[in-house]
């Protein structure tokens, strides 16, 4: 297949800044030759432009709404046309990209006539709105926006929200009270660190990706830096303890390699200016891989578990 990489260096969903660096990173790191290597057709189509420099809103105000809608608008397209042309990669960027490239791909997959899943891997599980959001930072927002939750003016009405059932969170444990308060209510897939060490990380993915899988799903991956532990991955602002391991992250994507079942990937929240000699950025690639079928040894059947 294809596979075709967009940096989207989005630095305006929170106040702290160098995620406008993180495509660049992830070139540094080799993203495209290792997905050469795997035997994908890769086509870097470089950095979309956006504003570049926004002053920091006072505490407690939502900052920088202008921007973000700027990106939403244009990502939602990109990532529409690009759905139509390989398997996009969306190179970040803050986590507030996805509410442009969530709602381009359902747009696309409510065109197909297929439903739209969704696997975000996160410590944060970012539904907050611009009404309840304590931060003011919309990188908090994008699962409210994309579900379809009120209180997004001046943001483009998404066309094809996301169900709440389709979404599947892995790996929270940074939530807050109106978040814990819209999960619980909407009965979305919320498996929490907790969940992880007592019943392993492969037996409640598996049980999502058969979901996807019986409703011939189209399945979105977004993944946040701040899922994995900071230990391994420290070049992230909202740093969490008590994080992904290394190898549960690879299995996650090993998994996800195995179920055939995703058409689309974001890569978000790395910041470069916090990273040590690259090692966040090389993970992030090294779990690419993982996603794009790099294996130690071939698996005798296809299977979820
Ligand atoms: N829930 C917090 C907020 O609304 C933290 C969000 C962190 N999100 C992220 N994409 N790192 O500000
Ligand atoms: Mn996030
Ligand atoms: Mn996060
Ligand atoms: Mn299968």
């Amino acid at each position: 297949g294809t596979c075709i990489l967009i940096g989207a260096g989005m630095d305006c969903g929170k106040r702290r800044r160098g995620c406008v660096m993180g495509p660049d990173a992830y070139r540094t790191a080799g993203i495209a030759g290792t997905l050469a290597d795997l035997g994908w057709r890769v086509e870097d189509r470089g950095n979309l432009d956006g504003p570049a420099w926004v002053e920091n809103a006072p505490a407690g105000k939502v900052h920088a709404r202008d921007e973000t809608i700027f990106w939403t608008r244009q990502l939602a397209d990109v990532a529409q046309i690009t759905m139509a042309e390989g398997f996009p990669v969306f190179m970040g960027g803050d986590h507030a990209l996805s509410l442009g490239t969530v709602s381009g791909v359902a747009a696309h997959a409510a065109a197909k006539g297929r439903p739209l899943f969704v696997l975000w891997l996160d410590a944060h599980p970012d539904i907050n709105t611009p009404e309840s959001t304590v931060s003011g930072n919309l990188h908090g927002t994008p699962i409210g926006y994309v579900t379809g939750q009120p209180g997004f003016d001046g943001f483009p009405t998404p066309t094809a929200p996301v169900p709440f059932e389709n979404i599947c969170f892995i790996g929270l444990r940074s939530v807050d009270l109106p978040e814990r308060e819209t999960i619980t209510r909407s009965g979305m897939t919320a498996i929490d660190m907790r969940q992880i060490d007592e019943r392993g990380i492969a037996a409640p993915l598996a049980e999502f990706l058969s979901r996807v899988e019986a409703a011939n799903g189209l399945l979105h991956v977004s993944l946040d830096v701040d899922f994995l532990d900071p230990s391994i991955a420290p070049a992230v602002g909202t740093t969490v303890p008590g994080g992904a391991t290394f190898r549960e992250a690879h299995l996650v994507m090993e998994m996800l390699h195995d179920s055939r079942l995703v058409t689309s990937l974001d890569l978000v929240e790395l910041n470069p200016y916090l990273d040590e000699r690259g090692r966040t950025a090389q993970l992030m690639v090294d779990l690419v891989a993982s996603l794009f079928g790099r294996r130690v040894f071939d698996r005798p059947t296809h299977s979820h578990s």
